[in-house]
């Protein structure tokens, strides 16, 4: 949702910022734009240069020279006005002086834009953000030019904004530093040698140093070549301190895949294996989870669990809440955190709050964990993004540890999650009614995921043609029962995302109560069919709609018997009746990642979406 860079140091500044930007595209990617500050050119103080779309469009669009060494940038996801040249960050102030770019929404820019008009202010722009570089360049230059020094004067404007806010702005009188604010949206700072970089989040600027300070809400900074101050509204100077992030180059590249999503799907054994190790207590047959900060007699206290996520992590959230009820036999339910707050939700004490997020950044999700801690509810976090706002905010969670995952199309994070909820519904079980042995069972069947996910991930082939055949239908559905539900949700949710297609998901049983309507040879359907309980029933439904004519691609185990029921079987190995969900997905991932290629769609920027939600 808006990447945002900063640089300022010895080095050219446009390159810096533009591979920043490069990296944080995932974030957005309407507009992107740099502005830079050349105090030696009395012509071009300040240089900005933005384009509608790609960080490449505004690529091809720099000067051959673009000189400056300190300087901000901006990759956009549309809120306030369409992706276009004029409402492309940075935005700058009526008098040329201040550039500001902007990861947020300024809930009373309208109030502001109105009064600025009023006051004889063009506004170039539709969007939110442009009010800022007004209202700072207002302050700089006060009444009868008695104006506020830079900080101050930026101070002075976020004082005037409500609202969520990641600011870095330049004034070209103070071309040695970058000030920055935040509210609400991630901001932190890169520390170097002689030379500092602002950014979103550290993939901007991983290249240059792995010394990062993270700023909280209500901090501002003022950043130059040598260091950084970081202040607040009421205080001049407080501590923040740097810390060493575990993050390499390396992971932010291909690495010889055609894109991300297929990375990071083919990423998975390896990375479940790590998130394994260290978790898995054969003894006491149990999950060793001490992030969560609640001990054996605490955890046993809680008699409800509500989960609270969004989009994908949501869906996930619905198979953690399964797992919980199975293993720990606690009530649980999950519940799409963008709506949670606005029901005015009851918070009881005795409720464990589970928040699960991949970029912990997700605002909806954020939000929903200060409703809960405002009515003094406990919360924890299933998170990805180590140091992020959520991970930072709740009472205790689980990392999820899946590496950095850059396809806006989630896949591997989803994989962790599930395997998250495995481990806390475990470590619940374990201090109720769960069995040594039941335990073991989970860890056993934990312990086998990696391997049977490779050997999904084996039969891509067979799974890119299946994808092949779907790719041209407008639309198709996903169904699944009970367990199976949340990954005929979240198959759709994919492959939606990246081809466009209509692709609705739907509880088997409740197929034949409408939807069966539809069905029709033009209309494909993916059907979870696990070898569960359920399996007579689900292969029953099946044939339903192939005597309808429509086509079924079946994901399914081993050994059962489909008959005519499925135009194509789909087979992952069985693991434990808990555990099958996780290996179910995987084939989900590589149908929509096939088809989406298959329709030259891409992949990891679907148009309209961002990989991190920081707006509501
Ligand atoms: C997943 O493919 C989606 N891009 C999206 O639904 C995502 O899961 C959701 O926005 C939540 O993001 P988070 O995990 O970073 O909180």
């Amino acid at each position: 949702m808006c990447g945002i860079v900063g640089y300022v140091g010895p080095q050219q500044a446009a390159p810096v910022l533009v591979e920043g930007l490069t990296r944080l595209e995932y974030r957005g990617y309407d507009s992107a734009g740099i502005a830079v500050l050349n105090p030696r050119s009395t012509a071009h103080p300040s240089r900005v240069v933005r384009a509608k779309g790609r960080v490449r469009d505004l690529e091809a669009a720099l000067p051959a020279r673009l000189a400056g060494t300190i300087g901000i940038g901006h990759t956009r996801w549309a809120t306030h006005g369409e992706p276009s040249e004029a409402n492309a960050h940075p935005h700058t102030s009526f008098d040329g002086r201040v550039h500001v770019v902007h990861n947020g929404i300024i809930d009373n820019f309208a109030t502001l834009r109105s009064r600025l008009a009023v006051d004889g202010v063009e506004l170039t722009s539709d969007t939110d953000t442009e009010v800022v570089a007004h209202l700072v360049a207002r302050e700089l230059a006060g009444q009868d030019g008695a104006g506020l020094g830079f900080e101050d004067a930026v101070r002075a404007a976020v004082a005037q904004i409500d609202g969520t806010y990641a600011l870095a702005v330049l004034d070209t009188a103070n071309p040695d530093r970058i000030v920055v604010a935040r509210n609400g949206s991630p901001l932190l700072l890169g520390v170097g040698d002689g030379e500092m970089f602002v950014a979103s989040d550290a993939s901007a600027i991983v290249r240059h140093t792995s010394q990062v300070v993270l700023l909280d809400d209500g901090d501002f900074a003022s950043v130059t070549p040598d260091g950084f101050r970081t202040f607040t509204a009421d205080e001049e100077h407080t501590a923040r301190s740097a810390v060493t992030i575990d993050l390499t180059v390396e992971e932010l590249e291909l690495g010889g895949h055609a894109h991300f999503m297929h990375k990071e799907i083919h990423e998975q054994p390896e990375s479940v294996e790590r998130m394994l190790t260290g978790r898995l207590d054969d003894r006491f047959g149990t999950a060793k989870l001490g992030g969560l900060n609640l001990d054996p007699r605490e955890l046993r206290r809680f008699t409800r669990v509500k989960i609270l996520g969004c989009g994908s992590a949501y869906y996930v959230g619905q198979l953690g809440a399964s797992m919980i009820e199975d293993l720990a036999r606690i009530p649980a339910d999950a519940e799409p955190a963008s709506e949670f707050r606005y029901r005015n939700p009851i918070i009881e004490p005795s409720t464990l709050y589970v928040v699960v997020s991949q970029s912990g950044e997700t605002a909806d999700t954020l939000f929903a964990v200060r409703e809960v801690q405002r009515k003094g509810g406990t919360v924890v976090g299933l998170v990805n993004a180590v140091g992020s706002s959520i991970a930072r905010e709740v009472d205790g969670g689980v990392y999820l540890h899946a590496g950095p995952e850059v396809a806006v199309a989630s896949t591997k994070a989803l994989t962790h999650m599930s395997i998250g909820f495995a481990l806390l519904a475990l470590a619940l079980g374990r201090v109720r009614d769960l069995s040594h042995a039941d335990g073991k069972r989970i860890i056993a069947g934990l312990r086998a995921v990696p391997g049977q996910i490779a050997q999904i991930l084996a039969g891509e082939e067979e799974l890119a043609l299946a994808a092949k055949e779907l790719a041209p239908a407008p639309s198709l559905f996903f169904i699944g029962r009970v367990r199976g539900y949340p990954v005929a949700r979240e198959g759709a949710q994919k492959f939606k995302e990246i081809t466009y297609r209509h692709a609705e998901a739907y509880p088997t049983s409740e197929l034949k109560h409408g939807p069966l309507a539809l069905i029709s040879p033009e209309l494909p359907t993916v059907a979870v069919i696990p070898d569960d309980d359920l399996v007579e029933r689900n292969v029953t439904a099946a044939q339903e709609i192939r005597a309808r004519g429509g086509a079924v691609v079946a994901i399914t185990h081993p050994g059962v018997e489909l008959g005519d029921a499925a135009t194509r079987r789909i087979e992952v190995p069985r693991n434990e009746v808990e555990l099958d969900p996780i290996l179910l997905t995987i084939p989900t991932q590589l149908l929509g990642y096939h088809a989406a290629v298959a329709l030259g769609e891409d992949v990891d920027r679907p148009r309209n979406l961002a990989k991190s939600v920081t707006v509501e």
